[in-house]
């Protein structure tokens, strides 16, 4: 029998469970969905099955749940499916939970032992055919694109058997994917990191191993036309640590943040070393190169409310808002040239730009942002923005005071081709309502309020990463043919 969660931000509120998995074949829409939409949205997240052993519960942590919406012919069906890894069907099996929080050993179930904590739970993609839910501390995990059916870890031939990006780009010039795998060698291993280069078809081009200073939390990194830069932000995942009483995972006062770059074709030997001042960064706009400079449009902020520092001590999330900054860099310079700039300074979770843009230059940002919501607790971002960072102007709408919104996506009009035009959409739990909506906006008229909004007969805890493909894009030909 599944035992009462206890109480945690994390597990209630807008962030409370649900624990179940169902098919919606048509959901009832308000408004219209137009003829020139018609694709396949993801969303992940995490959806725990079990409280955790240790009492304790970070949104990092909770099983993966992945939803899928289908949508064409002005129609929308639903269907949300946990990612079954390993990990999930052991714990599923005994009725509990077995592993330690992040796979922390110390904690676990010795049952564990030798097997591999993946939640996939981060983010879900499609490429090479497949759709994949990822996280960074495992492989790639496969699912049936449509059906959600989990069909096992990819391991690309044997050649990415440890960690997976969960933010891998595509260049969409080529449809070749660009993955790293941070702490390869687990939290007491070498400090290295890989560098892949994957097909379009799914087959591996390159693979490199990176050394690097010492273990960083790596969330993300940057692909340009020409380079890959690997930001190092001062959160690491430290066991020694923990064995002496500290946090596991934990922001390092008074540790730079260091970025390195290497030409896309290039090799460890090519790397070069950039420092800043400490910086919280664990999401890019949009990265590309303009004379010569790299432009890094990044959501950051000096510190973060994540984790507790090393020596235990909690920051808030007022402390910590991200806010919209450019960071400008020389790639050629001699020393540590990092020029940041704020581009918009409201509280933002998840900017996004025009996917078939990135590594190209873009000036549309979407993203959802907090306006006025302060519970105290973990507050949703009650609202959603574009914001345009060519002319500085703000295109918003909110959903109102103790709302929580999550990543809004751009998904292009069919046929269309230019930046931003087509629609934007985010899963919204209403503050007033056991349920939620897909909510879609004209992509550059958000102020208009949703032309559509999706009906979900009850509350999707809110979570991480979205992705949408358009029925008439290569990903989703590749993925969902017919
Ligand atoms: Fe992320």
């Amino acid at each position: 029998m599944a035992q009462p969660f206890f109480d945690h931000p994390y597990l209630s509120g807008h962030h409370q469970p649900v624990r179940f998995e169902a098919d919606a074949p048509d959901l009832i829409v308000h408004g219209e969905i137009p003829d020139d939409l018609a694709g396949i949205f993801y969303r992940n997240g995490p959806e725990p099955l079990y409280p955790t052993r240790e009492g304790d519960y970070h949104w990092f942590d909770g099983d993966g749940m992945v939803y899928v919406f289908e949508i064409g012919d002005g129609r929308v069906s639903m269907r949300n499916r946990w990612v079954k890894t390993e990990k999930f069907l052991m714990e599923r099996e005994a009725g509990k939970r077995l592993f330690g929080m992040f796979g922390n050993p110390m904690t676990a179930d010795p049952i564990t032992q030798g097997k591999r904590y993946n939640t996939g739970n981060t983010n879900i993609i499609l490429h090479g055919g497949q759709l994949l839910a990822l996280m960074e501390g495992a492989p790639a995990v496969k699912l049936d694109p449509r059906t959600l059916e989990t069909l096992g870890e990819e391991h690309y031939g044997g050649v990415i058997t440890t960690t997976f990006s969960a933010h891998p780009k595509v260049d969409h010039a080529t449809g070749e994917m660009f993955n790293i795998g941070a702490m390869i060698n687990g939290p007491m291993g070498a400090a290295e990191l890989r560098y892949d280069v994957i097909r379009s078809d799914g087959s591996v081009r390159k693979t490199e191993i990176i050394p690097v200073p010492h273990m960083a939390l790596m969330h993300t990194f940057f692909l340009t036309e020409n380079y890959v830069v690997f930001p190092m932000i001062p959160i690491d995942a430290d066991l020694q640590r923990f064995m002496k009483g500290g946090p596991m995972t934990a922001w390092v006062n008074d540790r730079p943040t260091k970025i390195a770059i290497m030409p896309r074709e290039g090799t460890a030997a090519d790397v070069r070393w950039f420092e800043y001042e400490p910086r919280h960064m664990f999401h890019e706009l949009n990265v590309w190169e303009e004379d010569g400079k790299i432009i890094a449009d990044v959501a950051a902020a000096n510190g973060t409310a994540l984790f507790p520092d090393e020596t235990g001590v909690k920051k808030t999330h007022g402390d910590t808002q991200q806010s919209l900054r450019r960071w400008t860099i020389d790639p050629g310079a001699n020393t540590a040239l990092i020029k940041e700039e704020t581009l918009n300074d409201r509280d933002i979770q998840f900017p996004r730009p025009d996917d078939r843009l990135m590594t190209r230059k873009t000036r549309h940002s979407f993203a959802n942002i907090n306006l006025n919501s302060r519970d105290g607790r973990v507050e949703g971002m009650d609202a959603v923005l574009r914001y345009d960072t060519v002319s500085g102007t703000e295109d918003y709408w909110h959903f109102g005071t103790g709302a929580a919104a999550g990543e809004l996506v751009f998904a292009p009009r069919l046929g269309g081709t230019d930046e931003a035009d087509g629609y934007a959409m985010t899963l919204v739990h209403p503050a007033d309502g056991g349920n939620s909506e897909l909510a879609i906006f004209v992509a550059q008229d958000i102020a208009a309020g949703p032309i559509a909004r999706v009906q979900i007969p009850f509350r999707v805890p809110s979570g991480f990463h979205c992705n949408y493909y358009s029925a008439d894009s290569a990903l989703y030909r590749q993925a969902i043919p017919g």
